[in-house]
């Protein structure tokens, strides 16, 4: 009896981990399989318009990081990503239905979409935080991401490592305190450990230094680019306008006539 209560705890306990570990497995296989692909750049560009609708033609996202800037990623984060979100092991309701095998097909459109975000050139105007302590956030990124992010937030291509430089300043927020608190399930468990003693203010203060840190001058779009492989999407006109919601340039109130 005894043997049997032991057992049976221990299959409730497993049981949890099991089933927890059955999306990083899925994610992981979806992952090798579009690494080992050639990618199509005219396909990523017809897949990628259901993700327009969302992350804009332009791949920038929104400056309230609503959506985040996908434009410029290193591909094989792109990939991972998408793997991991549509395998369930980063949660993303919001874009869950849209990663589908319906709507945007298999390994190879996941390879072919990545190529194509990839290549986009990334925003002139992306959201930053208030810039009030950077002094602590440049030191605090010198002593815990660079290892990892790199220098300049430029991410490890062959460790799908993201490149994180000029991401929206909330986007940057969320996503740091989501792993922060072991809410993203695929997050990195060694960068885990090294954020586990930021303190509120250190978090604000190293994200809008790495918010602020420009992309190269080879990775970013002119002012005013609009993705031309989209002619006809209707922008809203203060879109990409650098004028949108950010922590230390809200739009302005409308005045009365
Ligand atoms: C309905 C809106 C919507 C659509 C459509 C959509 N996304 Fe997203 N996507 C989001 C949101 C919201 C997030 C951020 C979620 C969060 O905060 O964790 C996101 C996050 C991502 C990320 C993770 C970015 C990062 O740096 O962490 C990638 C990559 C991505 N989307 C790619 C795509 C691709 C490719 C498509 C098209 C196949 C697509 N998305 C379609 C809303 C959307
Ligand atoms: C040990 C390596 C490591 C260290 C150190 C590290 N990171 Fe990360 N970080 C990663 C990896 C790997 C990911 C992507 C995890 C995944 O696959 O989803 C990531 C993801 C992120 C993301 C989410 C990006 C996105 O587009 O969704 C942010 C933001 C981030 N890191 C910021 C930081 C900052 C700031 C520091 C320093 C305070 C830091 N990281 C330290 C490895 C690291």
């Amino acid at each position: 009896m005894r043997k049997f209560i032991i057992a049976a705890s221990l299959v409730s306990l497993l049981a949890p981990a099991l089933s927890a570990a059955q999306p990083a497995d899925d994610a992981l296989r979806e992952y090798e399989q579009a690494m080992n692909l050639t990618p199509n750049h005219e396909n990523g560009k017809k897949v990628y318009k259901i993700c327009a609708v969302c992350h804009t033609p332009e791949g920038w996202g929104l400056e309230s990081g609503a959506y985040p800037q996908v434009a410029g990623q290193l591909s094989t984060v792109l990939i991972k990503q998408l793997s991991d979100i549509r395998a369930r092991n980063r949660d993303n309701p919001t874009m869950l239905p849209f990663t589908s095998p319906q709507l945007l097909g298999g390994a190879q459109e996941i390879a072919d979409v990545a190529a194509y975000i990839s290549k986009l050139p990334m925003s002139p105007y992306n959201g930053v935080g208030p810039g009030n302590d950077l002094v602590l956030g440049e030191r605090l990124y010198k002593d815990n991401c660079v290892e990892c992010h790199g220098e300049h937030g430029e991410g490890i291509l062959d460790d799908h490592i993201p490149l994180i430089y000029g991401q929206h300043y909330r986007y940057l927020l969320r996503q740091f305190e989501w792993i922060k608190n072991e809410r993203r399930r695929n997050a990195d468990k060694k960068m885990v450990k090294q954020i586990h003693g930021f303190t509120h203010r250190d978090i604000r203060a190293v994200l809008d230094y790495v918010s602020r840190i420009k992309p190269p001058k080879e990775k970013l779009a002119e002012p005013g680019w609009r993705n031309p492989d989209f002619p006809k999407f209707a922008r809203p006109a203060n879109l990409h306008s650098g004028a949108g919601y950010s922590i230390d340039k809200r739009p302005p109130r409308p005045t009365r006539p």
